[in-house]
């Protein structure tokens, strides 16, 4: 008998169509209706940062109005498709092959919106956007529910060292769900020469806007 496991196994793309209301706004997405493996498939699944910051937005619309942005760990892109019915232009972003290939389905839900592989790191996060034609630097970059781990927080701002202007901005939607992260967040974030202020906060999601000093 063959006992092996398909490479496959524990992996389903079997998308349903959701819509969510965004303050009177209905966005569509496909997105799995939960979370069913053991791999690092967390952007399959809408994460709740994601209708946060998508809310901020709606009442916030000069932060990203007529302007290119982009979106890192864009998961199922609620938030980044959100964002491109104000924006010039919008690209979704994720390091996951599969999370790739269900933005790629998503994409058509939005308004002028592209993909693109960017994966956090120090070493040359941008390579898939210069590939493509995009832009490689932004005034404005959206995140939601992209700090769970700690071990993430210095690749991702190294990624913003790539991927802001020189007064871009990171608006961050993060949910805290452990104080250590947290402490880790705030920590590390300045270290590697980012200021934080907080646009918003209720509960456990803080919406930040990080800088660099
Ligand atoms: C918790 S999900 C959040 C997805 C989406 N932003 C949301 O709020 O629904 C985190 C996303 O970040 C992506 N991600 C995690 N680590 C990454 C890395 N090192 N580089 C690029 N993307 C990463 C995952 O693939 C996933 O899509």
């Amino acid at each position: 008998m063959d006992d092996e496991i398909p490479e496959n196994f524990f992996i389903s793309e079997e998308y349903k169509e959701f819509t969510e209301d965004i303050g009177g706004i209905q966005q569509k997405f496909y997105a799995l209706p939960a979370a069913s493996t053991d791999y690092d498939l967390t952007g399959q699944v809408l994460w709740p940062g994601a209708k946060h910051l998508a809310l901020y937005i709606r009442d916030h619309q000069e932060l990203i109005k007529d302007k290119i942005i982009l979106e890192v760990g864009s998961g199922s892109g609620l938030c980044g498709l959100f964002c491109s019915h104000y924006a010039s232009k919008t690209i979704l972003t994720d390091g996951n092959d599969i999370v790739m290939r269900l933005l790629d389905l998503n994409k058509s839900f939005g308004k002028n919106v592209e993909i693109a592989w960017v994966e956090w790191s120090d070493s040359d996060p941008g390579k898939d956007l210069r590939i493509k034609g995009l832009p490689e630097r932004y005034e404005v970059v959206v995140g939601t529910d992209v700090v769970y781990w700690s071990n993430s927080i210095v690749p991702l701002f190294k990624t913003m060292d790539s991927l802001l202007e020189d007064r871009g901005r990171f608006i961050m939607c993060y949910t805290l769900r452990a104080m250590n992260t947290y402490r880790d967040l705030l920590r590390l974030s300045a270290e590697c020469g980012y200021r934080n202020k907080v646009l918003w906060n209720e509960e456990s999601t803080y919406i930040f806007e990080f800088d660099r000093q």
